[in-house]
């Protein structure tokens, strides 16, 4: 399809801007601001909940465990992590300090609420065909409101008159799921929503 090209805000441009944010509080500790990647006309928007510790040191998006979590489904769901637009509903990590250990901590309403400003903007930048929030920050972020995964998923939502959105879970959730049995059914249930968004957007494998 041809897409319109990217608007107003670049996404170089707003991630400069993004660099500098002190909406909320969380700039002080966190190492960076860690804004979405991939090409500005991207059919397909991921949005994950925080950066974690490995993001927060790279400066890029789901580079660590959930991550590799992630680009394992993606594989498997036919999606090139290549040709789609990653970001997060919080772009600075959240965390409490355990010696040297920075444990990860949910970001509150009141910090979601000032980081959707980026994710706004990164929207209007790329105009995706489709959102999939993964976890119940990304759909409080892309909803406007608190929106239950199992309750919501696997059904698209239209967002505007281009725009369709999915909810599935994060892939955190996969990898602190207690037994194997569960962690194999939960991941292909998983990949099952990736599948779905890929059919969304009519061919797995060209899902930007
Ligand atoms: N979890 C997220 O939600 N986002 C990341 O970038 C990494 C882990």
């Amino acid at each position: 399809m041809d897409r319109k090209p990217a608007s107003a805000d670049s996404i170089a441009a707003l991630r400069a801007e993004a660099a500098d944010c002190r909406a909320c509080p969380l700039w002080k500790d966190a190492t960076q601001t860690v804004f979405g990647e991939g090409p500005a006309r991207a059919r397909l928007m991921l949005v994950g909940e925080q950066p974690g510790d490995k993001e927060d040191l790279a400066g890029k998006p789901f580079v660590g465990p959930a991550g590799n979590m992630l680009d394992r489904a993606l594989e498997e769901a036919g999606i090139d992590r290549d040709k789609i637009y990653i970001t997060n509903a919080v772009k600075h990590f959240k965390f409490v300090a355990r010696g040297k250990i920075r444990l990860h901590q949910k970001p509150s309403t009141p910090e979601i609420k000032a980081c959707r400003q980026w994710y706004e903007r990164e929207l209007a930048a790329i105009e995706p065909d489709l959102v999939v929030a993964m976890g119940a920050t990304a759909a409080q972020c892309v909803f406007g409101r608190i929106t239950p995964i199992n309750k919501n998923r696997g059904k698209p939502v239209t967002l505007d008159h281009t725009m369709q959105a999915l909810v599935t879970v994060h892939p955190s959730y996969l990898l602190r799921l207690p037994d194997e049995e569960t962690k194999a059914r939960e991941y292909r249930r998983f990949v099952g929503d990736l599948k779905l968004a890929a059919k969304l957007l009519g061919s797995s494998t060209d899902a930007a």
